[in-house]
Formats: C-alpha cells, sequence, structure tokens
C-alpha cells in the first residue's frame, strides 16, 4: 500500500479537513441550499436534508475517502490499481471516468453562477467608492443574465483563478489556498448573521428553517433534499476520492475526520441560512419560492436599505465568491491529476490549463442559455 501520492500531501488532518470542507462549502450551501428551501417548504426540506447527509451522505462519504487514500493517485487509476488487485472487473475504472467528466460539467456552470458572484461583489466595491448603488436587484440580475458578454468575461476570470491555484499543485496551491480563504468565509458568514440577530427577526426565520410542517414533505421535497446532499457533500464527482488520495495514513482516522468535514458544511449552510433569512423577512420579501434568483434578485434590496449595506453587500458576495473557488478547485483537480499521471507530473499546469479550457468552452453553452440561446 503506498504511503504518499505523488501529487504531493496534505500537509496534516486539518489540511485535509479545510480542504474538503473548502470543496463541500460551496454556492451549494450560500446559494443553492437556502432557494432550495425557500421553494420546498422551509423546516420540511431542512428535517429531509439532514437526515440524507447523516443516512446516505456520510456512509459514502467515508467510502470514498477510504477508496482515494487506498489507492493514491487520481480516480480512474486508483480504481484501476484497486480492481486489479481484488482481481475483479476492470468495469470498476469507469466510476472514475464518471466522476472526471461530470467535474468538468459541473464545474462549466458552476463557474458561470461564480462569475454572478464576482460581478455583483465588483458592483458593490465600486458602490464603495461612489458609483451607483443597486436600487432594482431584480433589473440588474436581468441586464446580467441577458448580456453574453458581460456573463463570459465572469466566467473566463472565475475559472483562471481556479486554474491558478490548480496548476501550482498541492501544497503550494491548494493547501495554500484553503488556509486563508476557509477562516475568512466562516469570519464573513458569522458578521453577516450578527447582523440577521439585529433585525428582530431572527427567531421568524429559525421557526422557517426548522419548524417542520410534515405535510410539505412530498417525493420530490425528498429528491431535491438527496440531490442537495450528494452535491454539498461534493458527493459522486471522484473529488472526495482524490482529496482522499493526499490524506496522511498514520494516526489519523476516516470516520472521525470526514464527520469534522460534514459537520462543518451542514453548519455553513444552516448559518448561511440564518443569515440571509432574518434578511429576507426584516426587508418585507417572500421568504417562500425564491428560486435561484432568491439571493442575487432580493438580497441587494436589503443591502441597499439597511446602514452600511454597500459594505455587507460587498463582504456577503465575496463571501459567495470564495466558497465557490475553493470548491470549483476541487471539481478541476481530479481530472489534472488524471491527465498529469497520463502526460507527466511536470505537465500538472498544462493539464489544468486544458481542462480549464475545456470546462469554460462548455460554460459557454450555460451563458448563451440564458440570453440568445433561451428558446
Ligand atoms: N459541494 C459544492 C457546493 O456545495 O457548492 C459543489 C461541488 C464541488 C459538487 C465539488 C461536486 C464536487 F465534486
Amino acid at each position: 500500500m503506498e504511503k504518499t501520492s505523488i501529487h504531493g500531501m496534505w500537509s496534516s488532518r486539518l489540511m485535509f479537513i479545510l480542504a474538503a470542507a473548502g470543496s463541500a462549502v460551496g454556492l451549494g450551501n450560500i446559494w443553492r441550499f437556502p432557494y432550495l428551501t425557500s421553494d420546498n417548504g422551509g423546516g420540511a426540506f431542512v428535517l429531509v436534508y439532514l437526515a440524507c447527509i447523516v443516512l446516505v451522505g456520510l456512509p459514502i462519504l467515508i467510502a470514498e475517502v477510504l477508496i482515494g487514500r487506498h489507492g493514491r493517485m487520481s480516480p480512474i487509476n486508483t480504481l484501476r490499481k484497486i480492481s486489479r488487485e481484488e482481481g475483479s472487473s476492470r468495469g470498476w475504472v469507469a466510476i472514475g471516468w464518471m466522476g472526471i467528466v461530470a467535474g468538468v460539467l459541473i464545474l462549466s456552470f458552476y463557474s458561470v453562477v461564480a462569475g454572478w458572484t464576482l460581478h455583483y461583489a465588483w458592483l458593490y466595491l465600486k458602490h464603495l467608492f461612489g458609483g451607483a448603488g443597486i436600487t432594482d436587484p431584480a433589473a440588474t440580475f436581468s441586464a446580467l443574465l441577458s448580456n453574453p458578454l458581460e456573463l463570459t468575461f465572469w466566467h473566463a476570470l472565475f475559472m483562471l483563478l481556479t486554474t491558478v491555484v490548480v496548476a501550482l499543485g498541492v501544497e503550494q496551491g491548494l493547501e495554500r489556498a484553503v488556509r486563508f480563504l476557509m477562516p475568512a468565509l466562516l469570519l464573513l458568514l458569522l458578521l453577516l448573521v450578527g447582523y440577521g440577530l439585529t433585525t428582530g427577526h431572527f427567531g421568524e426565520a429559525l421557526a422557517f428553517l426548522f419548524k417542520p410542517d410534515f405535510s410539505r414533505i412530498t417525493g420530490g421535497v425528498f429528491l431535491s433534499a438527496m440531490g442537495q446532499a450528494f452535491f454539498t457533500l461534493s458527493l459522486g464527482m471522484a473529488t472526495m476520492m482524490t482529496y482522499g488520495a493526499y490524506l496522511p495514513r498514520e494516526g489519523i482516522s476516516i470516520p472521525r475526520t470526514v464527520a469534522a468535514v460534514a459537520l462543518t458544511d451542514t453548519s455553513i449552510a444552516l448559518l448561511a441560512g440564518m443569515a440571509i433569512f432574518p434578511i429576507v423577512i426584516t426587508f418585507g420579501l417572500d421568504p417562500a419560492g425564491g428560486g435561484p434568483g432568491l439571493i442575487f434578485a432580493s438580497l441587494p434590496l436589503a443591502f441597499e436599505a439597511m446602514a452600511f449595506g454597500t459594505v455587507y453587500g460587498l463582504l456577503f458576495f465575496g463571501l459567495l465568491a470564495i466558497a465557490a473557488w475553493t470548491s470549483s478547485i476541487s471539481l478541476l483537480e481530479p481530472g489534472t491529476a488524471f491527465l498529469s499521471e497520463k502526460f507527466g507530473i511536470k505537465n500538472r499546469k498544462g493539464a489544468a490549463l486544458l481542462l480549464a479550457g475545456l470546462s469554460w468552452a462548455v460554460g459557454l453553452l450555460s451563458v448563451l442559455s440564458l440570453n440568445l440561446w433561451s428558446g
């Protein structure tokens, strides 16, 4: 059994937890979770989601990390190696391929949405220095979505940021990025929850999030909750398998380590709900049925009206961009690891660039689907 991976190793258990939590915590927690909760009846959805995390997500997460640590390679070669060792079907390798392809596909649209967050952070930064504020958020949002050039620019910029980190490698890139970004993310989120506490509507928000109306639990709600549990824990994309390949063996219990990752991820989703819903309620917006535009088309209304709203707006969208960044790094890493195993470890930079370019090009379809090709 290999002790180390040719791609490098996490320097400690904590670094693995930060990186895996960085992968797990992303747009899924701060953009997707609140709007799915909003659309699926609040507490009922949250309850099913939590059950899916513990009963389905956690065991799969443990399995992925375990397989990765055993194989110590990219998912495709890890599965090749293990199926050979076990004398079992070569068909298992397909799981590695599917994960890598799915990762590149997810990254293609993920980077487009992450680009929106960069655009909003930029608007608030300009506003801070005297530029116009977002007074009509619905119009600002639809203006952005209808502008393919603007969307392509932010999508490209975000993809570039992701590529730079992955190209630098496990220790110099991934580890250095999460070491700084994850604490920053937590701090910004706590600041926003702190604001939620001062609104006088925190209790209502908690009731919306945690008081289940069991009549709302339908097959559809169940499926959404299960899908969200997989998405938020980065499962099934070979990501956690790849991060597991860089996990040292000595004295590290996988179930305990992975539980810390799932706990961080779930806590951050719930904190995001506690930051967003008090604001939504305070400013007379409907917490139910917000849709994917929930945070983009409604929160700016609140930021415009509240004291220091511009700073909060900048912090919020900056936070979202950071969360998306550490996740998209993890979407690019498995394929990059595979290509550098195939074409030489020295070619990591080229591998990252090639895959990111491919994913960026596929992402143009998402960009065009919002405007010119929306039909
Ligand atoms: N877990 C990330 C989120 O919640 O935003 C998204 C994600 C990252 C999904 C990596 C899958 C993955 F492999």
